[in-house]
């Protein structure tokens, strides 16, 4: 197996939001590729026991509230490791029109979707945790290419993480470090759930038949996330891909 580009053997992979929905799966399928992941987020027993339950003894869970930006060098100070991959999965949903346009709702989901990864990216380098032919992906969302109404901070935070990725790619592409972001519509996790209670199942099964392929899974999402994280996609950096059941493609 050591020479199948798709494995993860041998790799660590460091994933922020890994306690819930898709970067839960993309923690589960990095260990089924063989890979070890770090996983960051608050609320960490779900992880944690799936850890003991497969005995994954290089994996580990890290409990870390991404808000507490001044404190995030605290992450990369106790890694264990050096790094081949970073995923950030960390986000938080926004929904309110712009003509209600807050500041304090702004610089929270900004915080947590944005800076949060900006910071601990940043520290990653500075501190030389990033081994050279690493791979680094963030979940950005089709809203940050379509504007659906109601998803105005969300939407800029995920068009920034679209935006800067490139930059890093450009960057970091001397090191053959590579930096993708994939842009997800609806996928059935919490996050989603959360959008059904505020806006309705009505409108949730309105939205849901315009998915050619219905709502995805975390699978859908997770097992794209482990071929950018895998050699077999040693060529691809700076592209933002979506993946969205043909949800963008209908007219
Ligand atoms: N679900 C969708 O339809 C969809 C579509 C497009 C893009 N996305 C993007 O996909 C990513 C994952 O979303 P999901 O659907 O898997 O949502 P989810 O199930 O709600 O998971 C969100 C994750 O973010 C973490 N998180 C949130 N606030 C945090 C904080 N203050 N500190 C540390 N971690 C924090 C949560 O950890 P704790 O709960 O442990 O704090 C959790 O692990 C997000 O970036 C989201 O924007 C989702």
């Amino acid at each position: 197996m050591k020479d199948d580009n798709f494995s993860l053997i041998d790799k660590t992979i460091l994933v922020t939001g890994a306690t819930s929905g898709i970067g839960f799966e993309i923690c589960k399928q990095i260990a089924i590729a063989g890979g070890n992941f770090i996983g960051i987020g608050r609320n960490i027993e779900k992880l944690q026991q799936y850890i003991e339950d497969q005995k994954l003894e290089a994996s580990q869970v890290v409990k870390f509230d991404l808000i507490e930006i001044e404190n995030i060098h605290l992450i990369v100070a106790e890694l264990p490791i050096k790094i081949d991959g970073f995923v950030h999965s960390a986000g938080i949903a926004h929904v309110s029109p712009m003509h209600f346009f807050n500041y304090a709702d702004y610089e929270t989901v900004r915080k947590i979707n944005l800076d949060s990864v900006l910071v601990l990216f940043t520290e990653l380098l500075k501190k030389k945790k990033i081994n050279k032919n690493a791979s680094v992906v963030f979940i950005s969302s089709i809203s940050s290419i379509r504007g659906a109404k109601g998803n105005g901070l969300y939407a800029i935070t995920k068009a920034a993480l679209d935006s800067i990725s490139k930059v890093y790619a450009n960057e970091l592409s001397s090191k053959h470090i590579r930096v993708n972001t994939i842009q997800p519509g609806m996928v059935e996790t919490e996050m989603s759930k959360q959008a059904e209670n505020i806006l309705s199942k009505e409108l949730m099964d309105i939205d849901r038949s315009k998915y050619p392929l219905g709502y995805g899974e975390p699978i859908d999402i997770a097992l794209p996330v482990v071929f950018l994280l895998s050699n077999a996609s040693k060529w691809i950096t700076g592209q933002s891909i979506v993946i969205d059941g043909g949800r963008t493609s209908l007219l």
